[in-house]
C-alpha cells in the first residue's frame, strides 16, 4: 500500500516552525507534525496542543483538539524558532509490526484527548504510517456519527454490511467528481477501516476529467451555479495522498462507457455523486444500466447537488429521467422537497437538514440476490 503520503506530514529539524503552523491548518486527516533528521528519523512531534497557548491564542483558529478553521495565523512569537527546538521528543509511537489498533488504544486510553495521531515507524524509526483515534475507536466514531464527511461514512459501512449478508467478499465504491479529492482520501480511509470491521474487501475509485468542470452551454447544467474550469486537480498530491483508491481520469461521458470492460470492478455497493452537472450526472446514472452483476442488489448513493436545481436542472432531473427509462431498478426516494432551493439558489421553505434529503438508494428489483427466498433474506435489518 502506498505510504509516500506520511511525507506530507514531516518536518526537518531545521524548518520553520511558522511552516508547522501552515501544515497542521491544511491537514485534514491527521494533525500532526512529524519532525525528523537527516536522516529521516522520527525524533518529535508536533500537534496542536504542544505549542504554547498563551503566545499563539488557538493557532490560527484550529483548536487544540484539531477542529479546523480558516483563520489568519497569530504566531509570530515564534518568529526564527525552529521545530527541532519546540517539538516535543518524549513522543508516543507504534512500531511497524505492531498491531497498531492494541498498541494504539493503549497509547489513546492514557493520553485522554490530548493525543488524536500516533506515528508508526519501521525498524529504523522512520515514520511509515500515522494512526489517528478515530482509526482506533472507528466503530464508536461511526456509531456517534463523530467523523467528518459521515455521506461517505455510512454509505460505505451499509454497503460493506449489505455484502456479507449476501454472500460478497469484495466490492467497489465509487466516487464520481473529485477535484483536490478530499472525499475520495476520506472515502479510501473509511473503505480500509471498514474491511477491518465487516472482512469484506472494499475497492476504491475515483472518476475525475482533472482539469476542472467540463464545457456546457445546456441550461439544465445549471449555469448559473458552475462554470467551466471550476475545481481543478492537482493530480500528483492526489496520488500521493491515495492509499489504495485508484483514479479514472477522463471525461466521464467516455470513461463511464468502458468502465466495467477496462477495470472489472468488484459488484458496486456504493456511490457519491458529485460532478455538479446534469449532463455528467446522466452519464453516472446510466451506468446502473448494465447487467446487475456489477452491482450490489441495493447501490448506496450520495447526492452532492440536491440542494440546487429545479426539478428540470442538474441532479434531479438525471434522477427522474433515470427512473423513467429504467424498468427493473429505480433510484429511490425520488424526491424530497426539504432543503432545496430553486434555480437562482435561493433557499426553499421548509426543513433544512438537506443531508437527509441527499442520502438515495438505486434498488435492483431484478437482482438475482434482491428476494431469492423468504426466509433470511431480509435486507432491512442493516444495523450500525
Ligand atoms: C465539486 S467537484 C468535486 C468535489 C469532490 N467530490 C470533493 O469532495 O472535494 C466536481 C468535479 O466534477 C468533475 N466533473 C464534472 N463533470 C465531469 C465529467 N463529465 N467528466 C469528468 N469529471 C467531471 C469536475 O472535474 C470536478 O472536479
Amino acid at each position: 500500500m502506498n505510504n509516500e503520503w506520511v511525507k506530507d506530514y514531516c518536518l526537518d529539524e531545521d524548518e520553520s516552525v511558522h511552516k508547522a503552523f501552515y501544515y497542521l491548518n491544511k491537514f485534514r486527516n491527521h494533525k500532526i507534525i512529524i519532525v525528523t533528521d537527516t536522516g529521516g528519523k522520527a525524533v518529535g512531534i508536533l500537534t496542536p496542543g504542544d505549542f504554547n497557548e498563551e503566545h499563539v491564542g488557538d493557532i490560527g483558529g484550529m483548536s487544540r483538539y484539531g477542529v479546523y478553521a480558516p483563520e489568519p495565523l497569530s504566531h509570530r512569537c515564534y518568529d526564527g524558532v525552529t521545530v527541532g527546538e519546540v517539538c516535543n521528543r518524549s513522543f508516543k509511537f507504534i512500531r511497524e509490526n505492531e498491531d497498531k489498533y492494541s498498541a494504539g488504544r493503549n497509547i489513546f486510553a492514557d493520553a485522554g484527548i490530548k493525543i488524536l495521531d500516533i506515528p508508526v515507524l519501521d525498524t529504523n524509526g522512520a515514520p511509515v504510517d500515522i494512526f489517528a483515534r478515530w482509526q482506533a475507536f472507528y466503530r464508536e466514531y461511526l456509531a456517534t456519527r463523530r467523523l467528518s464527511r459521515m455521506s461517505y461514512v455510512e454509505p460505505i459501512y451499509q454497503a460493506a454490511l449489505l455484502a456479507r449478508k449476501k454472500g460478497y467478499d469484495t466490492i467497489s465504491v465509487i466516487e464520481f467528481g473529485v477535484a483536490g479529492g478530499t472525499g475520495l482520501v476520506l472515502a479510501d480511509l473509511y473503505a480500509r477501516e471498514t474491511e477491518r470491521l465487516t472482512g469484506v474487501r472494499i475497492q476504491v475509485y475515483g472518476f475525475d476529467l482533472g482539469s476542472g468542470l467540463p464545457a456546457t452551454d445546456k441550461a439544465e447544467d445549471l449555469l448559473i451555479a458552475y462554470k467551466q474550469g471550476d475545481y481543478v486537480m492537482d493530480e500528483s498530491a492526489l496520488r500521493r495522498q491515495l492509499r489504495g483508491a485508484k483514479l479514472v481520469l477522463g471525461d466521464i461521458r467516455e470513461t463511464a462507457k468502458d468502465f466495467f470492460a477496462k477495470y472489472a470492478p468488484a459488484p458496486i455497493g456504493a456511490m457519491f455523486i458529485d460532478v455538479d452537472l446534469y449532463e455528467s450526472t446522466a452519464a453516472v446514472l446510466d451506468m446502473l444500466l448494465e447487467p446487475d452483476d456489477w452491482y450490489l442488489p441495493i447501490v448506496y448513493m450520495w447526492f452532492d447537488d440536491l440542494a440546487v436545481g429545479s426539478d428540470f436542472s442538474g441532479e434531479w432531473l438525471a434522477i427522474k429521467e433515470f427512473n423513467a427509462k429504467s424498468l427493473n431498478s429505480k433510484i429511490t426516494p425520488e424526491d424530497m422537497f426539504s432543503g432545496r432551493s430553486d434555480d437562482c439558489g435561493f433557499l426553499m421553505a421548509g426543513d433544512l437538514s438537506v443531508g437527509a434529503t441527499q442520502q438515495k438508494r438505486n434498488v435492483r428489483y431484478s437482482h438475482p440476490k434482491w428476494a431469492t427466498a423468504k426466509a433470511g433474506n431480509s435486507i432491512c435489518e442493516l444495523r450500525i
